[in-house]
This record gives C-alpha cells, sequence and structure tokens, in this order.
C-alpha cells in the first residue's frame, strides 16, 4: 500500500503513545481517521484536535479484549468512510505475570486479554472485508521485542507478545496472494506511559495491599527504560515506511537484530535462553 490520501486508517490504542504517533502520522498522510481506546476522555480530547486540525475523524471507546467491542467499531468505521484500509491493532498494556507465581492468573488473563485477543478479534472484524472490498490496505500488529526474545517476570507479556508475532506470520501466509499487506511491529523501549498500564486495571485486579520494595524497584527500572526510549514519532514514521515497501518485520531498534540472530543460534545449540540485558 503507498498511497495514503483519502484513505481510511482505524487505530486502537489511539489515545496515547505508539497509537497516538501512528495517528499523527495517517493526518498527515491525509487519511481518515478511525480511533479507538478504552479511555474515554484522553480520546475524546485526541479526536478533538485532530478535528480542529481539520482531519475526518471518529473515535469510539473500545476495549479490545471484547470481541463485540470490536465488531461495533468495525461497524462505526464502515458506516462513516466506507472501505477500511490500514488497521493498525495496536492496543497494549504492560504487565507482569511470574510462570511460577500461582496467584496472579487474574494478570495473565487481563494481558493476554488485551495484547493477544485483542488482536484477533481487530484481525475477526476486519480482515475479511478489507480483502473483499479489493482496494490495496494493510494491517499492522503491535507486538514487542518481547515477542521475540524472553524476559522473567514478564511471562503473561511474552506469552500475549510472542502470540502476536506468530499470528501475524500465519495472517501474512494465508493473505499472501491478495490486496492485503501485513507487518509486525517489534519495538524495543519507547517513551510512552505503559510503564503506567495499571491505571487500565480491570476492578477485580486493582491490589488492595502496597507494592513490596522490590516491586516498586521493579517498576521504577521499567518506568526508566520507557522513559529513555525511542520517541513514538519516530515509531510511527518506521512504521509508514514499512507499509509503502511492505515490510514484514518493524524492528524499529537497529540493535536488537543482533539478539535475535543469537536466539535463532541458541535454538539449534538447544542451549537455555541466557539472562537478557535490559
Ligand atoms: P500507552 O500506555 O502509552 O498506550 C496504550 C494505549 O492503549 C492507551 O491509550 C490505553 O488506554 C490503551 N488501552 C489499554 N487497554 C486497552 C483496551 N483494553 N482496549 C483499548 N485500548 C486499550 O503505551 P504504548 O507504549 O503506546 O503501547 C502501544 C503498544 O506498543 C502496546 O501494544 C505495547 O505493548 C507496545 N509496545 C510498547 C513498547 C514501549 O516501550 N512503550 C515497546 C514494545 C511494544
Amino acid at each position: 500500500m503507498d498511497d495514503f490520501e483519502g484513505r481510511t486508517a482505524v487505530i486502537t490504542g489511539a489515545a496515547s503513545g505508539i497509537g497516538l504517533a501512528l495517528a499523527r502520522r495517517a493526518a498527515a498522510e491525509g487519511m481518515n481517521l478511525v480511533l479507538a481506546d478504552i479511555e474515554e476522555a484522553p480520546l475524546d480530547e485526541v479526536v478533538h484536535d485532530f478535528e480542529s486540525a481539520g482531519t475526518e475523524v471518529v473515535g469510539l471507546r473500545t476495549d479490545v479484549s471484547s470481541i463485540e467491542d470490536v465488531s461495533a467499531l468495525a461497524a462505526a468505521a464502515t458506516s462513516r468512510f466506507g472501505n477500511v484500509h490500514l488497521l493498525c491493532n495496536n492496543a497494549g498494556v504492560g504487565g507482569g505475570g511470574s510462570v511460577v507465581d500461582p496467584d496472579d492468573i487474574g494478570v495473565w488473563q487481563w494481558v493476554i486479554g488485551v495484547d493477544l485477543f485483542g488482536v484477533i478479534y481487530g484481525i475477526k472484524a476486519f480482515a475479511s472485508d478489507m480483502i473483499a472490498h479489493g482496494e490495496p490496505c494493510h494491517i499492522v500488529n503491535t507486538a514487542s521485542m518481547a515477542g521475540l526474545l524472553s524476559v522473567p517476570g514478564m511471562g503473561s507479556y511474552n506469552v500475549a507478545k510472542f502470540g502476536v508475532v506468530t499470528l501475524s506470520e500465519v495472517l501474512s501466509l494465508e493473505t499472501r496472494d491478495t490486496n492485503l499487506g501485513v507487518s509486525v511491529l517489534c519495538p524495543g523501549f519507547v517513551a510512552t506511559r505503559i510503564h503506567d498500564s495499571d491505571r487500565n486495571l480491570p476492578e477485580h485486579l486493582v491490589p488492595r495491599e502496597e507494592l513490596t520494595p522490590e516491586q516498586e524497584e521493579w517498576r521504577a527500572m521499567v518506568r526508566e527504560l520507557v522513559e529513555g526510549g525511542k520517541p513514538p514519532d519516530e515509531i510511527a514514521d518506521v512504521v509508514f515506511d514499512a507499509v509503502r515497501s511492505g515490510r514484514f518485520y518493524v524492528l524499529p531498534h537497529p540493535e536488537m537484530a543482533e539478539r535475535v540472530l543469537d536466539r535463532a543460534q541458541w535454538i539449534v545449540d538447544g542451549a537455555p535462553p541466557p539472562m537478557p540485558e535490559l
């Protein structure tokens, strides 16, 4: 897909971070925007800003872990703008999820519900219509470097993001001879609000007790790494270049490429995964 002007982009998780940067870039390309987010007030604000700048835009409060919400998003996009040309399944939450701890199963369900099922539902709700309309179109799924490399203590996020990578590979294989292009975005750290994902924790998971010093320390470290990450607008530029050139794997942090090559070597060697450096 190399012509964006007057085409329609649907972006989930558009009220913040990478999603908002993708929306800014799509607007700059002259696209109509359909913006979705679970956080209604920031989404309304973002929609208002785009409207004021003259972009054709519609916003819909959407929980991507609900198939009903994602289906309603597809219906709203089609009813407002007709054919959808670019779908960014981007909404996501960062969460812990120790493999050993038996008490955090709710966190696993939340993280996998948003980060993996959110993408599955996006594909189910949009892909067949995008292929049926026959115009050049593209789906970008946001995974992470955590979809290619494992990190202890981030099991639920790793499982979801590895899932998004293979889901995208299968989508690419199943749609090879169609008008639909596919990319999977695997960034390292990006300066967004991902470290504050608990703001969207479902009510029943909100911790009743204070964090332990170890948990506080882990959080502070993640916050520092995220705040020192690449600017989201840079990621959006890399994504649009990838869509234009039909690139599938999108790794905006080139220093990560070596670790991916190392991974292939441990697999072939039968070695256990080495401790990652964050
Ligand atoms: P962010 O927290 O700034 O933005 C995420 C957006 O998703 C927020 O607006 C949030 O309200 C929304 N959201 C959360 N749960 C939702 C739900 N159930 N339904 C709909 N919207 C929901 O974080 P960021 O970094 O922009 O995250 C975007 C994507 O990038 C995520 O998939 C994340 O996993 C991925 N990512 C982020 C990295 C980083 O270092 N920031 C690195 C690698 C991947």
